[in-house]
């Protein structure tokens, strides 16, 4: 039996055997190639959210086949019994890009924040020191496991499944006195993104980052950047803790590391290294030989096709016309983020979610984040002419909104997308965020 190409029969298999934590659009997808995606109807969508920052060489790429293929008919897991060619050789390249002198790797992005939690208070542990407690910031997101979701700052995450896990302290990101307030003689470790991706796109900023850096330096505890969304190139460096000019102790990977093959990395310093003794920790399919060819393939590529010079020109490309967008519609409060990693944040006439929709109905893939935030992070290949696509396609939309006007721009797409998509229930729109009080980063970036 297959289900393969009949999208009544998946939604309906979905709804009887699948557990019902998301709310899907009305659509499969069977194919990919490049930024694009290919329904069951065979219709085109250009995907300007990349599985959710996942798919950071787009769909199909050759090289990334061609390694998972290989590795595939050669072995795909044998355990961490073993030494594991592959696995020794992703440590290598991530340790050589970044501050790190270690890896560790296991599934996902929950798992690596859950390797760091446990790492940092490991080191303080073993250093006979009694300090155990965790700061996040407000609005963070850190993953749905036990520790990443206490570390989550958002209490909607947490509140059904209480007791959460002791030692976790939250402040207002952005906000130095509130870290230097919650600061005591029991903190391990400060744990923050550098751009709060799932809460709508909301960047650090430099000043405040490199202060909590001094904090830290000054009182003896570890600094942990969640690079899970950011990292491996999204924001046009590397890793985003690059453009800030902070190293910080631990970071967590995941997403873009295997292009969309499940992988999770925490990396660190030898000194904090030490937090973690042989059976401390571990994963049964962390580091398998499948997961870490596709990591080294994803490394290799961005060498090999320039992909952060790519990343920074589209970004400035989208930036720039984002921002005229802006400057036309007075619905567009702020254009947000870094590298391809950027929020529109619209004001309470457009509901991010409808949008969203719209754009689907048009062939092109978003996220919405909250009330009145569509995310975009597709994959780092795209390519300018694509990007423009989407800009032209967002232009129509909100004029058509905004004045009635025809929609000559849409018409132009009018091969791409599912013209007649089933009515979508959409869901009850998430309360809104409060509004960000930092103003937009300039689109070339922090550096
Ligand atoms: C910053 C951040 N950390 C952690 C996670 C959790 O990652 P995963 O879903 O792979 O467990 C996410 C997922 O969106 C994320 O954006």
């Amino acid at each position: 039996m297959s289900i393969e190409n009949d999208l009544a029969l998946i939604s309906d298999f979905d709804k009887n055997y699948c557990l019902q934590v998301f709310a899907p659009l009305p659509v499969a997808f069977v194919k990919g190639k490049g930024s694009y995606l290919y329904d069951t109807q065979g219709a085109k969508y250009l995907d300007m959210i990349g599985g959710i920052a996942v798919n950071a060489l787009g769909h199909g790429n050759p090289k990334l086949v061609s390694a998972i293929s290989k590795q595939a008919k050669d072995l795909i897991h044998c355990s961490n019994y073993y030494y594991i060619p592959q696995r020794s050789e992703l440590a290598y390249r991530l340790c050589r890009a970044s501050f790190a002198d270690k890896a560790f790797f296991c599934n996902s992005g929950a798992e690596a924040n859950e390797a760091a939690i446990k790492l940092a208070r490991g080191y303080f542990h073993y250093k006979e020191q009694d300090r155990y407690e965790i700061i996040t910031a407000e609005k963070s997101f850190h993953g749905r496991t036990y520790g990443s979701m206490t570390a989550t700052g958002q209490e909607k995450f947490s509140k059904p499944f209480a007791p959460i896990v002791p030692g976790f302290k939250y402040v207002p990101y952005n906000d130095i006195d509130a870290i230097k307030m919650a600061v005591t003689s029991k903190t391990a470790a400060i744990m923050l993104e550098l751009i709060q991706g799932e809460s709508g796109v909301n960047p650090a900023d430099v000043e405040y980052i490199k202060a909590v850096k001094d904090i830290c330096t000054e009182k003896g505890i570890l600094l942990i950047f969640d690079e899970v969304q950011t990292g491996i190139g999204r924001t046009g460096k590397m890793f985003c803790y690059q453009n800030y000019g902070v190293t910080p102790d631990i970071i967590t990977l995941a997403k873009g590391l295997g292009g969309g093959v499940p992988i999770g990395a925490m990396l660190c310093t030898d000194e904090v290294a030490t937090g973690f003794k042989p059976g401390d920790h571990g994963s049964t399919f962390g580091g398998n030989p499948l997961a870490c060819a596709a990591g080294i393939a994803v490394m290799e590529y961005f060498g090999e096709a320039n992909l952060l010079d790519n990343v920074k020109l589209v970004s400035a490309f989208l930036f720039e016309k984002l921002n005229k967008l802006k400057n036309k519609y007075s619905c567009i409060k702020s254009v947000r983020g870094l590298g391809l990693l950027i929020g529109i944040e619209f004001d309470e006439s457009v509901i991010a979610s409808g949008l969203r929709e719209e754009l689907f109905r048009n062939g092109f893939l978003v996220s919405a984040i909250g009330r009145s935030v569509i995310r975009i992070a597709p994959p780092l290949i795209l390519t300018k002419s694509q990007a423009n696509q989407f800009v032209k396609a967002l232009d129509s939309l909100l004029s058509t909104r905004m004045g009635g006007k025809s929609n000559p721009i849409l018409n132009a797409f009018k091969n791409i997308g599912r013209k007649e998509a089933p009515a979508i229930k959409t869901p009850a729109a998430a309360p809104e965020e409060t509004k960000p009080a930092l103003p937009a980063p300039e689109e070339d970036g922090l550096d």
